[in-house]
């Protein structure tokens, strides 16, 4: 949701900036923008486009060369994407500059408040907001630092700011709540960025700033104040981002890509979480919070939703634990009864997610403990739950999440296992030796791509509607499946309980309506068969995923057979696949669908 970075030092900021910004496409591709200007107040620019950063691309080429500035790409939340809605924004007088990620709730009473005399130029709340850090700076003769720190007292909301005044050069200002933001930091420049990513070319240090916090940055210096004006010493991080896992390398896009890392990283993460002796573990104190707990309760949204889906079989299976899984959104304003020692997982590819992150809010509010999975190191989530389980997939671009998918389950199952030894039950199977053989079967699909693209245009060309349709675990894959089928695809499609159908759901069976069903359980194999079958008596286009156990000749995908508990982890992979395929025949950006982004920073 937006992405933001700003740069400092000696190097070309529009450079810097640019670069930085392709990195961040992924938070948002409406329109984006550029500021520039020299440290000694000379070479002022302002660049804005609709569109992607390519197209703001032609628009600066000829821009002349500075040493700072703040750059923006914008996923629309206040007004259309347009040219006059993209960041940067500029105050009335031209002084003031900043780009914004979050939302401001109260902007309407800003505006009626501090700006009748002001003459806004676009729909957005950002734009309100730098006319008030100007109405400050004149009304009270205030210097940047201290209107900007004024008007953090008047804004209700989240954000992540970057700031620049023309009065004060050889400055950039920066303040977060909610919203991620972090300071890289090198020997002459020091950036602001959404991302790590957005400056790992320049850095690998970096620097944490909290909700509240404000922060000056100079070519060499970064002041961090607490909103009493206390002056924080931070000492930096090292991001353990690799440069060069953030190119696509030959592959046309980022999703095909991260579909194949899947058997890789599998295997990574059996051995990161492997001991000396080559056996699973899980920190103690995680185990133990669990073994301790009445009832776990999983968060997330969307996708990570759906991995929790998988996870809460896995946890009730093999530890006897109830689980109830929920939508962050829904559960931040609609808290269900707890139980008396509830325990909380989070799971989170990106760890920012401002509804989950609502939730864990209102939990660490309440005392409760919470343990956040998620695929970044030092993220929001990670760093305001008690307890941290990482990913180890390596970063995810693609908006459509593949690798964090099965990630999540993998590391949910390793987790299980230990709370599983840990009560002294007795194994059902060895869960790194499984976890091993799924690697290998997720490979043997990966290898079946020609044919699983067949499939997906048969079934998927001049099609609007489409169903995925399952039970028990095979009904937690088809939710998933029928995500990815439809946010990269835009053929509507719903996961649906295959037994469910017949009440009411099958009459939107047509001719030709594509139903996929996953046939992976012993228990449920015949009657999911049945229920496609009263699609096809219907005139529905079927197609089967099963294993190699439960498959007939007729089916179309059948997996090698693992553990029916952890099937998931490679039954999805074809869905992935024909999702993926049905995108890239219909001509559509893959990794960028319309109206998406990847970390979704706002309520
Ligand atoms: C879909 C997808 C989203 C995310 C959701 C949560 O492919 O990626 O549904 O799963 O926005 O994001 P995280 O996992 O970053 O909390």
């Amino acid at each position: 949701m937006c992405g933001i970075v700003g740069y400092i030092g000696n190097d070309s900021a529009k450079e810097v900036l640019m670069n930085g910004l392709e990195r961040l496409e992924y938070r948002g591709y409406d329109s984006a923008g550029i500021f520039l200007l020299n440290r000694d107040g000379e070479g002022s620019q302002l660049f804005k486009e609709q569109g992607r950063i390519a197209d703001l691309e032609k628009k600066v080429s000829d821009a002349q060369t500075t040493n700072m500035g703040i750059g923006h790409t914008r996923w629309a939340t206040h007004g259309v994407p347009s040219a006059e809605n993209a960041h940067p924004h500029q105050s009335n007088s031209g002084r003031f500059t900043l780009v914004h990620n979050g939302v401001i709730e109260n902007y309407d009473s800003l505006k009626q408040h501090y700006l009748t005399d002001y003459q806004l130029h676009s729909e957005t709340d950002t734009e309100v907001v730098v006319n008030v850090i100007e109405y400050f700076a004149l009304t009270e003769q205030l210097d940047a630092k201290s209107a900007f720190k004024k008007a953090l007292t008047v804004i209700e909301g989240s954000y992540a700011f970057g700031l620049i005044d023309n009065e004060e050069p050889g400055k950039l200002f920066a303040a977060k709540n909610k919203s991620p933001l972090l300071i890289g930091h090198g020997e002459d420049f020091n950036t602001i960025v959404s991302d790590a990513m957005a400056s790992i070319d320049l850095t690998d240090q970096y620097i944490e700033i909290h909700d509240g916090e404000l922060v000056t940055l100079t070519d060499d210096a970064v002041t961090i104040e607490t909103a009493d004006g206390d002056v924080l010493t931070r000492e930096p991080y090292t991001a353990s981002l690799d440069a060069n896992e953030l190119d696509k390398g030959t592959y046309p896009f980022y999703m095909l890509k991260e579909i194949d890392e899947q058997p890789a990283a599998m295997r990574r993460i059996v051995q990161t979480y492997q001991n000396d002796a080559g056996e699973l573990t899980i920190d103690e104190d995680i185990v133990n919070a669990m073994l301790a707990s009445d009832r776990i309760y999983i968060i997330g949204a969307g996708t990570s939703m759906h991995a929790g889906l998988v996870g809460s079989q896995l946890i009730e299976q093999l530890n006897g634990i109830p689980v109830e899984v929920h939508v962050a959104s829904e559960f931040a304003y609609n808290m269900p009864i707890l139980t008396e020692k509830p325990f909380f997982i989070f799971l989170s590819q990106s760890g920012e997610t401002a509804d989950s992150r609502q939730v864990l809010v209102q939990l660490n509010q309440l005392g409760y403990d919470a343990l956040t999975i998620t695929n970044v190191k030092g993220s929001t989530l990670s760093r305001e739950a008690k307890y941290t389980l990482l990913l180890h997939v390596g970063p995810e671009i693609a908006v459509a999440s593949t690798k964090a998918y099965t990630g999540q389950i993998a590391v949910m199952a390793i987790l299980a296992d230990a709370v599983r030894q840990a009560q002294g039950k007795a194994a059902p199977f060895d869960m790194g030796q499984e976890l091993s053989l799924i690697a290998n079967a997720m490979e043997t699909m990966i290898d079946e791509k020609d044919h699983i693209h067949e499939i997906a245009t048969d079934l998927f060309t001049d099609k609007r509607h489409a169903f995925y349709i399952g039970r028990g675990m095979d009904y937690y894959v088809s939710s998933e499946a029928a995500l990815k089928l439809k946010e990269i695809s835009y053929i509507q499609t719903e996961g649906f309980a295959g037994g469910e159908l017949k009440h009411g759901t099958i009459s939107l069976v047509e001719d030709g309506t594509p139903v996929i069903a996953f046939i992976t359980q012993q228990n449920t194999a015949a009657h999911t068969r049945g229920n496609l079958e009263e699609t096809r008596s219907r005139g529905a286009q079927t197609a089967v995923i099963t294993t190699e156990a439960l498959a007939r000749e007729t089916d179309q995908i059948v997996l090698p057979t693992v553990n029916e508990l952890l099937t998931p982890l490679v039954s999805v992979v074809p869905a992935q696949l024909l999702a993926y395929y049905a995108s890239l025949d219909r001509g559509l950006d893959v990794d960028k669908p319309r109206n998406l982004a990847k970390a979704v920073t706002v309520e």
